[in-house]
């Protein structure tokens, strides 16, 4: 080899071991975890199965709390009920802050409620929680709307007639139309073209999102950005569900009436109009379209995925089917509209869900945190601006909380009497103050509707159901269940 080479790679290498030791040195009171190379950082001790099986096999060598380098990025990791309640809700302020989602980045630039940070973040969610309670979340009124858009649901499915369907397109139509009518006072027909490709872009960004490399580029993004791949896909879909949203709000400005507010974004622009003289406002038209975007994204994805596992547990367990059908046939019947006070007196539905959402393990990574100050965590000092991952999949799956937990089985939330029992790990929205804005939407959707359609419906599946593969379809940031054929038959015959 040439002279000049050898001392190019001996520069190289000295320069690779200063930096190791300065990057060490800066983070050198983190908690304990593989150890990382410069730049690539913890990326050839990672399991090829994708970051999740990673960190579940790093907890078992580091402890519950523990550091892993995505890239030269340090983050921190609380696995388990105790690490998760002692970060996010006994030092709430400091773990309060949001980390990136590398795939997202782009597009959000930390504007909109999800990956707001300070005052702006407190401001969005403040007004949020706020408006979304004033357009009828957690009244009366919501489950209402829920009830109708159950409805509507039933009638599509019975034009269906039992023939097999991919059930994806029905649940998201529905969960949709649930909060875009609160964000922009419109709900779409079931076949509606601007629907359908509203649906398919949520649908395509979600499972980009939570693919393989998404993966691969939450650890290298700032070298991978400049290439073609997953993320340019995710940026051209999110930017043309936020040109839709533009085109909205326009709308709305058009027509506003001040002193009557129909929805989410008329509430946001009065605000707007009236904070406009201030510069410092956090009411402008960006925050508005991210917002909303974050609402509509949020509010859809989640529930209806939630709701496609459920359905795909429940052909692949029809004995758990069958009770819950009996359950509805003594609590409600067949004619009277399902109601949320229903729910206290069917815990084992109730249990259903719960096991569902347990099971589904909808956000397995959870949504990333950010330490907004130099925080002491167990014996460890976090420096602030830290990244920081709640793993909910390892409170929902703790073996101590949950016995077997990779089984299906309701029964483990029901007590000796057949009532609920609440377990301190189930925490699928997440805890503290950055724990899910649309819990309550969510828990009154996914009642609702899960027994609105088993009241009208039983369900079938052309797979027997000991060959029903529950195996997530992608397994990242999100879990997505895999594409299978359903068919809803009129209950009781057809
Ligand atoms: C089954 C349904 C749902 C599940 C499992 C779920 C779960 C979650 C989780 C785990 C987080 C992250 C919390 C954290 O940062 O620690 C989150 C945040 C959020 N969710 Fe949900 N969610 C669901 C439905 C919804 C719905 C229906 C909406 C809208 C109405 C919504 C709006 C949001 C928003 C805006 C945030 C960000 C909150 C913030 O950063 O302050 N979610 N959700």
């Amino acid at each position: 080899m040439e002279l000049s080479v050898l001392l190019l790679l001996a520069l190289l290498t000295g320069l690779l071991l200063l930096l190791a030791r300065g990057h060490l040195k800066a983070y050198g009171c983190l908690p304990p975890g593989p150890r990382p190379l410069p730049f690539l950082g913890n990326l050839l001790q990672m399991d090829r199965s994708g970051l999740l099986k990673s960190f579940l096999r790093f907890q078992e060598k580091y402890g519950d709390v523990f550091t892993v380098y995505l890239g030269p990025r340090p983050v921190v990791m609380l696995c388990g009920i105790k690490a998760i309640r002692e970060a996010l809700v006994d030092q709430a302020e400091t773990f309060s802050g949001r980390g990136k989602i590398a795939i997202l980045e782009a597009v959000f630039q930390e504007y909109g409620v999800v990956f707001a940070n300070g005052e702006r973040w407190k401001t969005l969610r403040r007004f949020s929680l706020a408006t979304m309670r004033d357009f009828g979340m957690g009244k009366w009124s919501m489950e209402k709307r829920i009830q109708e858009e159950a409805q509507c649901l039933v009638e599509e499915l019975r034009k269906t007639q039992g023939a097999l369907q991919d059930p994806t397109l029905f649940f998201h139509s529905m969960t949709t139309n649930v909060i875009c009518s609160i964000v922009c006072g419109k709900r779409f027909g079931y076949r509606d073209p601007e629907l359908l490709r509203l649906l398919d872009l949520f649908y395509q960004s979600f499972a980009l999102i939570s693919s393989f490399s998404s993966q691969v580029f939450e650890l290298f993004h700032s070298f991978l950005k400049y290439f073609p791949g997953t993320h340019r896909q995710v940026y051209k879909n999110l930017q043309e569900i936020t040109r839709f949203i533009d085109r909205v709000v326009e709308k709305h400005r058009e027509t506003l009436d001040p002193s009557s507010p129909r929805d989410f974004i008329d509430a946001y622009l009065i605000r707007m109009d009236k904070e406009k003289a201030d510069p410092r406002s956090e009411f402008h038209q960006r925050n508005l379209i991210y917002t909303a975007l974050s609402l509509i994204f949020a509010g859809t994805e989640t529930t209806s995925t939630t709701l496609r596992y459920g359905f795909l547990l429940l052909l692949k367990y029809p004995h758990i089917t069958e009770r819950i059908h009996k359950e509805i046939d003594q609590v409600i019947g067949p004619h009277r509209l399902p109601s949320l006070d229903d729910r206290a007196k069917m815990p084992y539905t109730d249990a259903v869900i719960h096991e569902i959402q347990r099971f589904g393990d909808l956000l397995p990574i959870g949504v990333p945190h950010m330490v907004t100050k130099d925080t002491s965590f167990r014996g460890y000092i976090i420096p602030k601006g830290t990244e920081v991952f709640p793993i909910l999949h390892s409170a929902l799956n703790d073996p101590h909380y949950f016995e077997k937990p990779e089984v299906f089985n309701p029964d483990r939330f029901l007590d000796a009497n057949g009532a609920l029992k609440k377990n301190e790990a189930f925490i699928p929205f997440s805890v503290g103050k950055r724990s899910c804005l649309g819990e309550g939407i969510a828990r009154m959707e996914l009642f609702l509707f899960f027994i609105t359609i088993l009241q009208n419906f039983s369900v079938a599946s052309p797979v027997a159901p000991e060959d029903i593969d529950l195996t997530p379809r992608e397994s990242g940031v999100g879990k997505v269940p895999p594409v299978y054929q359903i068919s809803f038959l009129a209950h009781g015959g057809c």
